[in-house]
């Protein structure tokens, strides 16, 4: 019998969950949220935020811009005129300045639930039946001490965690995932890296920064093979040429061995045999869903072909009134698409229409050039066998750019040759984490290039280089 019943219980606090809790308690709904504490704050404190806040999206990018930094007032500052002597970094506090973010967040989520009334509940949240209509679930906390709630309706966000390889044991000191290569105490002289995708390229990118000698070890043939040709091309040259990280593709793993002197990775390529030996390595081979434990069986939960929790396009599952958001359902495994399905499912449950357009979820990577993008790469458009139109600019032509001394990159927009809807842009190149709203809002809008094209853009701005893109499209660019 359940002690405590809510209209809304969503089981994980990342920020799929404790999005769809805040906007589940906006909408008048009792709501609770279960997070299994799996990550605690100084104080002991069961913290909220999921993989994004404590262990992913946030200290990552804190990590990425101390590092950029560093490696600016390295190699940049000259060209201005400034000069430095006896640069150094201090890692420990850089860690600390990303562990005080991490820790300010986390808090913040805590005062949001108080603000809203959503109900918090420590520890990991499990099927226990269905009694008058009302899901029964168990709240398991590390203490031992367990409670069962009822909810008419159950919101799932369990998210997702680091998928290792069977041969490679990571223990989050030598061998790490996120989780460990997050926290190194200082950079290591040689690190290897298993995977050259987002989180691979950026963790590679900060300890390259910060001094390490990097390795990356890509099975696919391809570099980037998910971003725009031109800009994987654009990337890979500069990743490699300029920046001096090595990668490695097409490469199958073979052996990973620990001895005294460090890490030895035999892999095949094309070549044959290879050894890279190093002295810390990252896997950072994908990620996979968090369902252990949700006793879903129990209850005819029905998952899909890749262990996903099966959904519709409004994320409700095979059950009455459960429904699953996030990194534990199918689409791209971002923050901002698992945030936008919370409020989508919260707004369902209040019979409104909420929707996700899953044409126009941004993609960033958050590299120093910068890559981000919305909507169709090239090649999609060329295998759907749809007619395009391209505008690509350089940022060299921009003022902006030039005067910022970073002039690497483009944009590059590709629209319907008949009807001249934007289908997808694409940025590589200083602050295009920020220049790709404007896209995602034009798409968003069912935009013309024309109609982007037709907009005042601020001079002197990088935004300028989208307004060229646009009118490259009709072949009428001014500055290039
Ligand atoms: P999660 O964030 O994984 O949260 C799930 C929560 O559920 C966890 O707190 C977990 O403890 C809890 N939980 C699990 N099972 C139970 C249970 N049975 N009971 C109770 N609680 C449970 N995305 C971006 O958009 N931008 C980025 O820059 C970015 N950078 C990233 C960098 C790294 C290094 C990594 C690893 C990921 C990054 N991501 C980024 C991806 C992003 O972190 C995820 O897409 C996002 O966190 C998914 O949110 P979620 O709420 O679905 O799951
Ligand atoms: P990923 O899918 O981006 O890249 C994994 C890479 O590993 C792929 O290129 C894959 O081909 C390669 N790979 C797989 N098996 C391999 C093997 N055995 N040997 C060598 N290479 C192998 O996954 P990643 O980097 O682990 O990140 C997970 C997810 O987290 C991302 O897909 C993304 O959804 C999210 N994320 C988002 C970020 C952002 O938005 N900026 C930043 C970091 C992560």
């Amino acid at each position: 019998m359940a002690n405590k019943q809510f209209d809304v219980v969503v089981i994980g606090g990342g920020p799929a969950g404790y999005v769809a809790a805040i906007r589940a308690a906006q909408l008048g709904f009792n709501t609770a949220c279960i997070e299994a504490e799996s990550y605690a704050d100084p104080k002991g404190e069961v913290r909220l935020g999921g993989t994004c806040l404590n262990v992913g999206c946030i200290p990552s990018k804190a990590l990425l811009h101390s590092s950029e930094l560093f490696d600016t007032a390295h190699h940049a500052f000259l060209m201005h005129g400034i000069r430095l002597d006896n640069l150094s970094v201090d890692v420990g506090v850089m860690m600390r300045r990303k562990e005080n973010i991490v820790t300010q967040l986390t808090q913040g989520i805590r005062a949001l639930f108080k603000k809203n009334k959503v109900t918090l509940l420590a520890g990991h949240g499990s099927f226990a039946g269905r009694e008058d209509e009302h899901w029964q679930i168990n709240v398991r906390a590390k203490d031992g001490s367990h409670e069962t709630v009822a909810a008419e309706h159950v919101i799932i966000a369990t998210g997702s965690r680091p998928r290792h390889l069977e041969s490679v044991p990571v223990d989050n000191v030598t061998i790490c995932d996120n989780v460990g290569a997050l926290s190194f105490t200082a950079a290591p002289p040689r690190l290897g890296v298993i995977g050259a995708g987002v989180i691979g390229l950026e963790l590679g990118s900060v300890w390259k920064r910060l001094g390490s000698d990097v390795t990356l070890l890509e099975a696919l043939p391809d570099f980037l093979a998910v971003a725009d040709p031109a800009v994987a091309k654009e990337a890979w040259k500069t990743f490699t040429q300029k920046q001096g990280l090595k990668i490695h593709l097409g490469v199958k793993i073979l052996e990973v061995k620990q001895g005294v002197q460090g890490i030895t990775i035999e892999y095949e390529n094309g070549a044959g045999v290879q050894r890279l030996e190093c002295d810390k390595l990252i896997v950072s081979v994908g990620r996979v869903p968090n369902t252990d434990g949700l006793n879903a069986e129990s209850v005819g939960l029905a998952f899909d072909a890749h262990g996903r929790i099966a959904v519709d396009e409004h994320c409700h599952t095979n059950l009455e009134n459960v429904w699953a958001v996030g990194d534990v359902v199918r689409g791209p495994m971002l923050a901002h698409k698992g945030m936008e399905e919370g409020v989508m499912v919260a707004e369902r449950i209040a019979g409104q229409a909420g929707h996700v357009n899953y044409q126009t979820i941004p993609w960033v990577i958050y590299t120093h050039p910068e890559i981000a993008w919305v909507g169709k790469t090239e090649t999609q458009l060329k295998n759907e066998g749809i007619e395009y139109r391209v505008g690509q600019i350089p940022f060299l032509v921009s003022g902006r750019a030039l005067g910022q001394g970073d002039t690497t990159g483009f944009v590059k927009m590709l629209a319907d040759a008949n009807s001249d809807r934007i289908l997808g842009v694409h940025v590589i190149g200083a602050n295009a984490s920020e220049l790709i709203s404007e896209a995602v809002t034009a798409m968003e809008f069912g935009a013309a290039a024309e109609d982007v094209a037709r907009i005042c853009h601020a001079h002197p701005t990088l935004s300028e280089v989208m307004h060229e893109a646009a009118l490259a499209v009709d072949k009428r660019a001014l500055h290039f």
